[in-house]
């Protein structure tokens, strides 16, 4: 085993291309170059980030190596996020990692998307204890982890239906908000009152979320009070994003205080995009406090996609030895 361990790590499964440089397991560069071209469509366009995923993928490894200031030819390893992810996007930094990993004869290693998302809180200190729960919540998904090491983790629960970034999201467009909403109605949320409008909780048994429903509550409430009142919705703005961030940050808490108690696990982690909110960032923290759980969210560079969480879940794929060979494909859906 080289002493210490280099590893490089490419994310490109969504609309982030992303490079990263770690060194035993710390990171030393975290470049993300963010994909613009597709907020006037008002979604992710998926040919669209394949095209600007090749355009980024070789200024932003090499951004990457410059910053750790590290040469390509000191890696020991190139890591690649594999799977979940949009198929086009998933291949350009698959191909890239298999041409550097073939080209510096060093091994190749597959990482999973969302097991990466929960050990983004590896990165840095604190660090939780083993084992922990994980939310993670992002525009793609919405999931609670157990993780008992760092290769040894399993579902406890995830969405039927949106994520919970995507509820955000659905939800500002029906307000006339432009893409992507959930930072928008966090910003209306500050100045509103969440007690005003009450929409449904819905009931899922077990550990699993949906949104659907409140997405369609919300629908009809301001279908609803637009006949009466056209201006409904200007008028009433900052109130109507607090009520419907507080529902969203009920549904997902409540499943984690039961996750919580079920598993007897007090060290909790958030991560995802939708990490960002504000709201939800204050009531995990009060939960937290509440229920005596140690809490832990990554830096936010660490909460979006990033290749950070691809290096250090790299870093514990190669201490195990755990190598892909060069036939390996990328899969927009792969089991966990
Ligand atoms: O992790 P991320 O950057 O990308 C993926 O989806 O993988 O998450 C983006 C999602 C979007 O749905 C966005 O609206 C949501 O996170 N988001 C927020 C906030 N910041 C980002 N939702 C609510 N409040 C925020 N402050
Ligand atoms: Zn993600």
């Amino acid at each position: 085993m080289p002493n210490p361990v280099y590893i490089l790590a490419i994310e490109s499964s969504c609309d982030e291309t992303s490079a990263s440089v770690c060194v035993d397991g710390r990171i030393l560069s975290n470049v993300i170059a963010t994909q613009d071209v597709h907020r006037k469509y008002g979604g992710v366009v998926p040919e669209l980030a394949s095209r600007a995923h090749m355009e980024h993928i070789v200024p932003v490894v090499q951004a990457a190596l410059d910053e750790a200031n590290c040469p390509l030819a000191s890696m020991h390893a190139v890591a690649f996020t594999q799977a979940p992810g949009l198929i086009g996007s998933l291949l350009v930094g698959a191909g890239f990692a298999k041409s550097i990993a073939l080209s510096l004869d060093i091994p190749l290693i597959a990482v999973h998307h969302m097991q990466a998302h929960v050990l983004a809180n590896l990165i840095g200190d604190p660090r939780p204890a083993f084992p922990f729960l994980c939310l993670t919540v992002s525009g793609g998904h919405t999931q609670i982890v157990q993780c008992n090491s760092p290769l040894d983790m399993h579902v406890l629960g995830e969405t039927l239906d949106d994520a919970a970034g995507e509820a955000f999201d659905k939800s500002a467009k029906l307000l006339g908000l432009p893409y992507p909403g959930g930072p928008l109605i966090d910003q209306h949320a500050r100045n509103g009152n969440p007690a005003r409008f009450e929409f449904p909780e819905p009931q899922i048994p077990g550990l699993d979320f949906s949104f659907s429903g409140v997405k369609t509550s919300i629908l009809y409430f301001l279908q609803d009070q637009q006949k009466r009142n056209p201006l409904f919705v200007n008028e009433n703005l900052d109130d109507i994003c607090a009520s419907i961030q507080h529902r969203i940050v009920t549904i997902l808490l409540h499943k984690l205080k039961k996750a919580s108690l079920q598993t007897g696990i007090r060290e909790i982690c958030l991560s995802g995009g939708v990490a960002a909110n504000s709201g939800l960032r204050l009531a995990f923290d009060e939960l937290g406090k509440k229920m005596h759980w140690n809490t832990y969210i990554p830096a936010m560079q660490y909460c979006t996609d990033n290749a950070g969480m691809i290096a250090i879940t790299g870093y514990y794929k190669y201490l195990a030895g755990d190598f892909s060979s060069l036939e390996t494909s990328a899969s927009a859906r792969a089991a966990w």
